[in-house]
């Protein structure tokens, strides 16, 4: 696999794949986390004179323009941690997009509109993908792949284009799989995996893989309810996917024949409703049960303190920690205090830490904690669970060719 430094970049038009995929509320960035992330990786081309064209997706648009998903605020707060101006370019692979990449001067920087208002992008067809690759490819000498939080997607600018033009790993997806190696190859004992997050369902494949490496798994989030309920307790009105009940009965079996314990929840804060996150009204039905008496009607959002306490005392031995979900509500503070344990059970233990995933990263900083205690804060979240369950990712198979 090339670097950044194996390519010719001065003077060379570089297409940087990036994730810039952030929260937006009412087109404010509430997280900019991604940005800083890949920003070394755009500064380094820069000083090396590069004309560097930057794009992502963000959202899920429909294949067509839709302003409520544009990349136009990113562009601003791109240029400001880069210290230099960005320009944006209204579309991706039309006449503005071109003339902003004609106008650039070696060491200057622009970023594209969003990735996904062209259905191309995604698109299952492979002819289809390969056209906007194609219209993609027109715009650059080389490719600069760094959008970790992307490379599990086939899709045109993470797949098909560094076939088309020379092609090199950025600094961010070498740290990123850097990090992911150390939880796969030689892991320092105990290993103590923490998930949460709303389905079972987009953790099967990442729980099957771990059930012969983890020593420990801690299951919070919402996903916690349907293991609760494949204990044969009620959940009341939580979250529950039914069809996930055999399958997690059969993950606590071969957990017990394997010697991975499972750490299911004791206990979890409810409501009748769910909670105003936006407005931060308080929850005037909040009330903590235990998870072996959920009452009828009661909504389950967090792990209990009795379980945060449980989750802590499980990670204080640890020697390597992945976590990937939230824990609860964590937006409402009345549903944060479980994720909040869990971040600081991180923090206080000696093990190597690595938090996954865009929520569970955008939820310790938005809780405050200092992001520098961590081992390493994941980009990726999708991406890290299939890079972890040993799949193949697309967009890394491609920079290797
Ligand atoms: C993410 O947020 O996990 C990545 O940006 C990928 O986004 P996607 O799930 O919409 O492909």
């Amino acid at each position: 696999v090339k670097t950044i430094e194996d390519l010719q970049v001065a003077g060379k038009r570089v297409f940087v794949r990036a994730d810039l995929n952030v929260p937006l509320s009412g087109g404010i960035i509430t997280d900019d986390g991604r940005i800083r992330a890949v920003a070394p990786t755009i500064a380094k081309l820069v000083q090396a004179g590069a004309r560097v064209v930057v794009a992502s997706h963000l959202g899920r648009p429909k294949g067509e323009p839709d302003p409520q998903y544009s990349l136009a605020p990113v562009a601003v707060r791109l240029g400001e941690i880069l210290g230099v101006p960005v320009s944006f370019a209204t579309d991706t692979v039309g006449e503005s997009a071109k003339a902003t990449v004609a106008a650039l001067a070696d060491g200057e920087v622009t970023l594209l509109e969003n990735l996904r208002f062209n259905a191309g992008e995604t698109a299952k067809d492979d002819a289809e993908r390969g056209a906007f690759a194609d219209e993609l490819a027109g715009l650059a000498d080389v490719y600069v792949g760094d959008g970790f939080g992307a490379v599990h997607r086939k899709h045109a600018s993470v797949y098909d284009l560094p076939a088309r033009l020379p092609h090199a790993v950025g600094d961010l997806i070498a740290t990123e799989v850097g990090v992911l190696k150390r939880l796969t190859d030689e892991v320092a004992r105990p290993y103590v995996v923490v998930l949460g997050g709303s389905k079972v369902s987009d953790k099967v494949g990442v729980i099957e893989n771990l059930l012969g490496k983890a020593d420990r798994i801690l299951i919070g989030g919402g996903m916690m309810y349907t293991f609760i309920a494949a204990q044969g307790h009620g959940v009341g009105a939580s979250l529950l996917q039914e069809d996930q009940i055999p399958v997690v009965q059969d993950y606590l079996k071969r957990g017990a024949e394997q010697g991975v314990e499972f750490v299911i929840p004791v206990d979890t804060a409810v409501s009748g409703s769910f909670p105003d996150v936006k407005g931060g009204a308080p929850v005037e039905d909040f009330a903590v049960v235990d998870a072996d008496a959920i009452p009828d009607g009661a909504l389950g959002l967090d792990i209990g303190p009795r379980t945060a306490q449980l989750f802590a005392e499980k990670i204080a031995d640890a020697k390597t920690v992945f976590w990937n979900g939230p824990m609860g509500v964590f937006e409402h503070p009345a549903f944060a205090e479980g994720t909040r344990v869990v971040a600081q059970g991180l923090i206080d233990s000696d093990a190597f830490t690595v938090v996954g995933g865009g929520d569970s990263a955008a939820a310790v900083r938005t809780l405050g904690f200092d992001e520098t205690k961590f081992g390493h804060i994941s980009t990726g979240g999708g991406a890290s669970l299939e890079y972890l369950e040993g799949k193949t990712l697309p967009g890394l198979a491609a920079l290797e060719g």
